[in-house]
């Protein structure tokens, strides 16, 4: 299975910060912002995964992950010459999506839940390999998202962009399931007032030809688009008290390839050697432990 991170953009919203960093490099608590997205991909069963950034910072996220082979996937690395568009990474990533079904994660996009692993298993059965397939979430400022309108008996009717009247609480959040046809429909999307190919202008192509599928998150998950300084500290905050009230990390990236079998001991051993004086080191090591 293949997934997209796309982790560009301006980081306008967090300048001064942002200005010799990349948002997605910024903590949220212990590990790097983009490390929660990817543990997402992991759980969706992505193996190919293209990282998506600024033609000035892609080669810091090569620097971070390498090749994959460490983690038993295979990372590819592309850039977005200026912030054009959600929609662009479809079109950035054609080849390496080559017609096949993929998944497309935003890069400050966090997601946290008991029974995540299955949501998205099921999803990827719903999916079918046919249509798009969005995930809402209820939430009390939709204006600030895309924003899905349900009829009563729980079908789409209708898809906004941070709209200044919201037609329902649930807002679209930045992970999405595409079949073999996005790339090319991203093709034909014109850009919007604001100059940028809308991810929402391609989902609502998706529903205008009865394809748009959508999964609703319940109570028990939390989502944060973190990218702002409110929603940074929110999730830094929300990763914090979980991780220390509970004896496991969030999004530790080589537990879940672990736990996946995608690695064996020895190489999860090779991959944490220079881990090893640091807490996240030091948990992969319990962590092995108690699998033994
Ligand atoms: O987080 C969910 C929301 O994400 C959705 O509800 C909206 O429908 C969707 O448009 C998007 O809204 P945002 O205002 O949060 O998008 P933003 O411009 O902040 O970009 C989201 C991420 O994508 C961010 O990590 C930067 C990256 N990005 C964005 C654009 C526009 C790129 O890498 N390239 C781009 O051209």
């Amino acid at each position: 299975m293949k997934g997209i991170i796309l982790a560009g953009g301006s980081g306008t919203r967090l300048y001064p910060a942002t200005i010799p960093v990349n948002k997605h490099l910024l903590n949220i608590y212990d590990k790097p912002m983009i490390y929660y997205p990817l543990s997402v991909l992991l759980l969706a069963g992505c193996r190919e995964i293209l990282i998506i950034s600024t033609p000035k910072d892609i080669s810091r996220f090569e620097e971070l992950f390498g090749d994959g082979s460490k983690i038993g996937i295979k990372f590819y690395y592309s850039s977005q010459k200026q912030a054009k568009g959600i929609a662009e990474a479809l079109i950035i990533g054609e080849d390496f999506i080559n017609r096949e079904s993929v998944w497309l994660i935003l890069g400050d996009n966090f997601f946290f839940g008991h029974g995540l692993h299955q949501l998205l298993k099921e999803a990827l059965i719903y999916h079918n390999g046919e249509g798009a397939t969005v995930f809402a979430y209820p939430v009390s400022d939709p204006h600030r998202y895309g924003v899905i309108e349900f009829e009563e008996n729980g079908k789409v009717l209708s898809l906004e962009e941070k709209p200044l009247n919201p037609k329902s609480d649930y807002a679209v959040t930045g992970l999405y399931l595409y079949d073999n046809k996005a790339s090319e429909l991203a093709k034909t999307l014109k850009p919007s007032s604001r100059g940028e190919l809308e991810i929402t202008d391609l989902n609502k192509l998706y529903l205008q030809r009865g394809l748009l599928k959508v999964k609703k998150f319940g109570r028990g998950y939390t989502w944060i688009d973190a990218g702002t300084f409110d929603s940074l500290h929110q999730a830094s905050d929300f990763v914090r008290i979980i991780e220390k009230r509970q004896s496991f990390k969030i999004a530790c990236i080589e537990e879940i390839v672990y736990r996946l079998g995608y690695i064996t001991k020895e190489q999860l051993l090779q991959t944490i050697a220079p881990l090893k004086n640091s807490g996240y080191g030091k948990y992969i090591m319990k962590i092995i432990e108690d699998i033994d």
